[in-house]
């Protein structure tokens, strides 16, 4: 009921009378006023004036489901939300939603994780109220081999969506860093349960520094507030990635890879750089020269042997 009452207050933009809302949602004016001190103590600032009814004036800086549903617009991405004020990590709670069988798009998201985790078994800072930190579930019909496919989606996506609510536009460092004045702002992390050659769901997560300050980052960090200098609504970051996401998803599976490698391009850090690269198999150095279809990082080293990589870290050389 709260939710729905609050659907109203911020469609009305101004006033709208408890009658209203009474008539609306058949619910008595003594039900509405404890719904109404429900709310507030959710951190909604909601002002009662005799004869003119009840107006919003402030919502709380929270990743409330509803808040994030709210105007967006979507077809798959975050119609079913899951809200942590606090989790070890959403990649674990998304998995297990995606072995229960939850659709693709449902959405995990938190205040804070205790276990945040990045690439190669490091660690993601996730200070409470500050970042980002929500994994995305999806169904592809894709094989195992070509789910990186999906990191470099997605690192598109959300550059977009912060340029978008915010002006700043990270490039992207292969295979999914976003980054400002090379400082990290933004991680990818995709984690698969797949048979042979078949995938059951992908697991899609993205933590984002939003208004963290830098005592707060890891070294080699940066967040949207300490380049601008201004806070932003992390609601706001979250619809437009989810509408990005599901924009770009759809593109892939109407017109395939290209785009999204095109897009890529010209968002990349990495290309056309002396890169060195460091993975279990060693440090390859060379030039970063092309992507390939299944998203990985091809390198012309010194002997003029191309080699493919599809994980490591890169440095760029010069
Ligand atoms: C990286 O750059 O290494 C990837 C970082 C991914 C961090 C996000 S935060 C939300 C989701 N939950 C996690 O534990 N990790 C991802």
């Amino acid at each position: 009921m709260q939710e729905r009452i609050l659907h109203y207050l911020k469609k009305s933009h101004g006033y709208i009378s408890g009658e209203e809302i009474s008539h609306h949602l058949n619910i008595s004016r003594a039900g509405i006023w404890k719904n109404i001190q429900e709310l507030r103590k959710h951190g909604y600032e909601i002002i009662a004036v005799p004869h003119l009814g009840y107006s919003l004036v402030a919502s709380p800086d929270k990743l409330f489901p509803f808040e994030i549903k709210f105007d967006l617009g979507t077809k798959i991405f975050g119609q079913k939300i899951v809200y942590y004020e606090t989790v070890h990590s959403t990649m674990d709670e998304a998995f297990e939603l995606g072995v229960e069988g939850a659709p693709e798009g449902t959405v995990v998201c938190a205040e804070g994780q205790t276990k945040g985790r990045g690439r190669l078994g490091r660690s993601w800072a996730s200070p409470k109220g500050k970042g980002i930190y929500m994994s995305i579930i999806l169904r592809p019909q894709l094989s195992p081999s070509e789910v990186a496919r999906l990191t470099l989606l997605c690192a598109v996506a959300v550059s977009e969506a912060i340029k978008k609510v915010t002006g700043l536009e990270p490039a992207i460092k292969w295979p999914n860093d976003l980054m400002v004045d090379n400082l990290k702002l933004a991680g990818i992390l995709t984690e698969l349960s797949a048979e042979v050659d078949q995938v059951k769901f992908v697991v899609v997560g993205i933590g984002l520094n939003v208004n963290s300050s830098t005592s707060q980052l890891p070294f080699g960090g940066t967040s949207i507030k300490t380049v601008l200098q201004k806070s932003f609504s992390r609601v706001e970051i979250i619809q437009e990635i989810l509408r990005a996401f599901e924009r770009w998803y759809e593109r892939l599976k109407k017109e395939g890879f290209s785009p999204v490698v095109h897009q890529w391009k010209e968002l990349s850090l990495t290309l056309g750089r002396r890169i060195r690269i460091v993975d279990p198999a060693g440090t390859t150095e060379g030039e970063a020269f092309d992507i390939d279809k299944d998203g990985g990082l091809l390198i012309r080293n010194d002997m003029g042997t191309i080699v493919k990589k599809m994980a490591g870290d890169v440095v760029v050389v010069r």
